[in-house]
């Protein structure tokens, strides 16, 4: 307890100057992705609902995320000084969208949802949202002043940050009815379609794109439990290696393509983050980094070693086996990285967004373009 704590205090300290020294100059955020960056699409599309705890760190009431708090999207708007994003689909409590609007729905995929997915918000279907909401924006705006502060100028679409986190569902979903081998093949296909959509912005005076890689998927509870019971399809952090190899081979393309991207859009900054890097260093080292349990869900079913039942989701009650169970929180959810299973902590999640913030796990590094880095004193 006591080294955890100290741990903790020194993450602080270290993060404090940090936050205050980036000066991000996005008056707007446009965000697109999975449950990663879900803030309320979902459960506001009444595709899904979420139960306590889901929130209680930070919100004290579900939210929309699947989370004990806030997500990397949460951290990341903090740090730019801009509020949470509102999600597109929330139409109750005239939600303001001057400073953004997300479009991310947990489930998402980015080729075309499956009959069988959970989310019918792919990336395609997102990036139309996105035209039609710029296009009802301008539309608006043109029509007067009432509603002024509730939407971006016609300049902030330019100005804007265009953020991405998306294919992980098409990597662990592509496992429950392919090979690894096919896993790979399609990889190409899914990120031309990726492509696709980003042109689709870009032709729309999209100029600054920041993308996400995917995690270390094979480390989430969910698949450890569905695709690791044979110890000999794991790694030494416990993950199952097809998954992770599914994922850097996926990374190692993305980031081919915003290589590329960089090089086609001389007027747009593309910078690409390795959120599969941060992650692992994360589960690896979990114990340095502040935490006690690097794969075993806080919120669930099922008791160690993972704390997981594919039947049942955190807060939920269900009959199992003729008794009524319930998928609980855990004491100290902090201590854990996995909150339910398949989304991380809130705790998981604040570090990632700290090392994302150092820069040095971006490309180009946020230092090349933004030199008010240099001044930063630790
Ligand atoms: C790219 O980023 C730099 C630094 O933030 C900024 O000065 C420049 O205007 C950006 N380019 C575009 C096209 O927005
Ligand atoms: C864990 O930490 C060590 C020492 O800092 C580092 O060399 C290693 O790369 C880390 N592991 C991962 C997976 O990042
Ligand atoms: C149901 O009960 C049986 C007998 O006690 C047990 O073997 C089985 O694992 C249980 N299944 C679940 C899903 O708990």
């Amino acid at each position: 307890m006591a080294a955890k704590t100290c741990i903790l205090q020194i993450s602080i300290f270290f993060l404090l100057p940090l936050a205050n020294s980036i000066h991000f100059k996005y008056p707007t955020v446009f965000n697109f992705g999975d449950s990663n960056s879900d803030t309320g699409n979902l459960v506001s599309a009444g595709i899904e609902t979420l139960a306590p705890p889901n929130g209680q760190s930070y919100f004290k009431t579900p939210s929309g995320r699947y989370c004990d708090g806030r997500l990397i999207v949460d951290f990341l708007m903090d740090a730019m000084n801009l509020p949470f994003l509102n999600a597109y689909l929330d139409s109750v409590g005239v939600p303001s969208f001057q400073r953004g609007c997300n479009f991310a729905a947990a489930g998402s995929t980015i080729l075309p949802a499956s009959p069988t997915s959970v989310s019918p918000f792919s990336f395609a279907v997102q990036v139309s949202q996105f035209l039609r909401f710029k296009a009802r924006v301008l539309e608006i705006l043109a029509k007067g002043k009432k509603f002024e502060k509730y939407l971006p100028t016609e300049d902030f679409f330019g100005k804007g940050l265009y953020m991405f986190d998306i294919g992980q569902n098409d990597i662990a979903g592509g496992f429950y009815s392919k090979t690894l081998e096919q896993i790979l093949a399609s990889i190409p296909t899914i990120l031309a379609e990726f492509e696709t959509g980003i042109k689709r912005l870009y032709d729309q005076g999209a100029r600054n794109f920041w993308i996400h890689n995917t995690g270390p998927v094979g480390c989430l509870t969910q698949n450890v439990a569905k695709f690791g019971t044979d110890p000999s399809k794991l790694d030494d952090q416990g993950c199952v290696r097809a998954h992770n190899q599914a994922a850097k081979t996926f990374n190692l393309q993305l980031h081919a393509l915003t290589k590329k991207l960089q090089g086609q859009y001389t007027d747009a900054n593309v910078t690409f983050v390795d959120i599969f890097s941060i992650k692992s260093n994360l589960i690896a080292n979990y114990s340095k980094n502040g935490f006690e349990q690097p794969i075993m869900a806080c919120c669930g079913y099922g008791g160690p070693p993972l704390n997981y039942d594919s039947q049942i989701s955190c807060g939920q009650t269900k009959v199992l086996n003729g008794s009524s169970v319930t998928a609980k929180g855990c004491s100290e959810s902090s201590a854990y990285v996995s909150w339910d299973g398949i989304h991380y902590t809130e705790a998981a999640n604040q570090f990632v967004s700290s090392q994302i913030l150092t820069g040095i796990y971006s490309d180009p590094p946020f230092s090349d373009q933004m030199p008010f880095l240099l001044d930063l004193k630790f």
